[in-house]
């Protein structure tokens, strides 16, 4: 079957993931609205293309926190990659590494930060974070996390409660034993020594108590209002991620490409904005780029592609999206991101 696209990644990971893991994957909350509108926003959004503009030099590299990538477009966190791969997160590392751009590792990786860093030494990482309820748990984490060698810490703050995921209910899933890869009796847990026992308490003062913890760059993830994205600001985030998280928490909320255009003129360049969610084609990545993320983030399609052949697969993944992003850029009249 040749792999023309990110939806071919799709069809093949649904034919041969267990129906189990591919709801787990596929899982938007509730009516799953918000997933759903995801993607469907960005069909709604046209270009202004211009022409003439010599297309014959152009360069897709930007960077993120002054860390240079060579296209716009990093690998979102999202948990359990050996359900996709039994290298799991070693051959996503490996891939982002190979492709040049950033990394975001879950708290809940089936791999340990270290194996992670020792696997891509080279390559560029923010760790994600949920805040347990045993402070010191997250408190040790931000620690190895800091000595591993990553370079950012994303805070994810919409999931004070994990959101109501119908098939993941139905299939009973947090409580099955993982039938992937021989390891049958054993039921996935995180390595980070933090097990889903997120801190629901989490509030604005918890960035100040994380900055007391680490000098690393802290990205928050999971806003979608201008408010919030004010606040983040005056908290002193570094960078902040517009997402719903993939329409798996509230349902109900704004496709996060249509949330990014009141972040955007709200923040005014005081911190760099990113986005994940929905992101399909290079032509939806320029979307984002053009109403004024500075990167997108791929959450699905990158376990699509583990799916398909572990580190080759993702990588693949990243090939097609940046060559169509680029000839987007192209068709769009628009030579670089960096130097205009
Ligand atoms: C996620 N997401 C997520 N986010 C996070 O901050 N920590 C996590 O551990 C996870 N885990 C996770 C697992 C799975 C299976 C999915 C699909 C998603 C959310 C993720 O980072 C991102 O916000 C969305 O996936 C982006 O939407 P797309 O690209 O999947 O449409």
């Amino acid at each position: 079957m040749p792999m023309i696209c990110l939806s071919d990644f799709e069809a093949y990971a649904k034919k041969h993931l267990s129906k189990t893991t591919w709801d787990f994957f596929a899982a938007g909350a509730d009516e799953c609205c918000t997933r759903d509108e995801n993607l469907l926003a960005y069909k709604r959004i046209r270009f202004r293309p211009r022409i003439l503009r010599d297309m014959s030099v152009m360069d897709t590299r930007t960077t993120l926190l002054g860390t240079e990538i060579s296209f716009p477009v990093g690998i979102a966190p999202t948990g359990f990659h050996r359900l996709a791969w039994p290298d799991g997160e070693k051959s996503t590392a490996r891939a982002a590494e190979a492709m040049n751009t950033c990394y975001i590792t879950s708290t809940f990786s089936t791999c340990t930060v270290e194996e992670i860093a020792a696997v891509a030494p080279n390559g560029f990482r923010w760790f994600q974070l949920y805040i347990h309820c045993n402070r010191a748990l997250s408190e040790r984490l931000v620690r190895r996390v800091e000595a591993a060698g990553f370079q950012g810490l994303v805070l994810t703050a919409d999931l004070p409660y994990t959101g109501k995921r119908r098939d993941d209910i139905r299939n009973n899933f947090h409580s099955q034993p993982t039938e992937a890869f021989g390891e049958k009796r054993r039921r996935w847990q995180p390595r980070q020594e933090v097990p889903e026992d997120t801190d629901p308490s989490i509030n604005w003062n918890d960035i100040y108590w994380l900055q007391s913890l680490t000098r690393l760059p802290i990205i928050l993830k999971g806003i979608l209002t201008k408010e919030d994205a004010d606040l983040a600001v005056r908290h002193g985030v570094q960078g902040i991620i517009v997402s719903n998280h993939g329409g798996r928490q509230l349902d109900g909320g704004p496709a996060t490409i249509d949330a990014l255009i009141e972040i955007v003129d709200t923040v005014q360049d005081r911190v760099e904005v990113y986005l994940d969610g929905g992101i399909r084609t290079g032509s939806d990545v320029l979307k984002a780029l053009a109403l004024g993320a500075k990167c997108v983030f791929l959450g699905r399609p990158a376990l699509w592609g583990l799916t398909y052949k572990g580190e080759e697969g993702l990588r693949k993944v990243l090939q097609i999206l940046h060559d169509e992003f680029r000839l987007s850029m192209a068709l769009a009249g628009k030579n670089f991101l960096l130097f205009d």
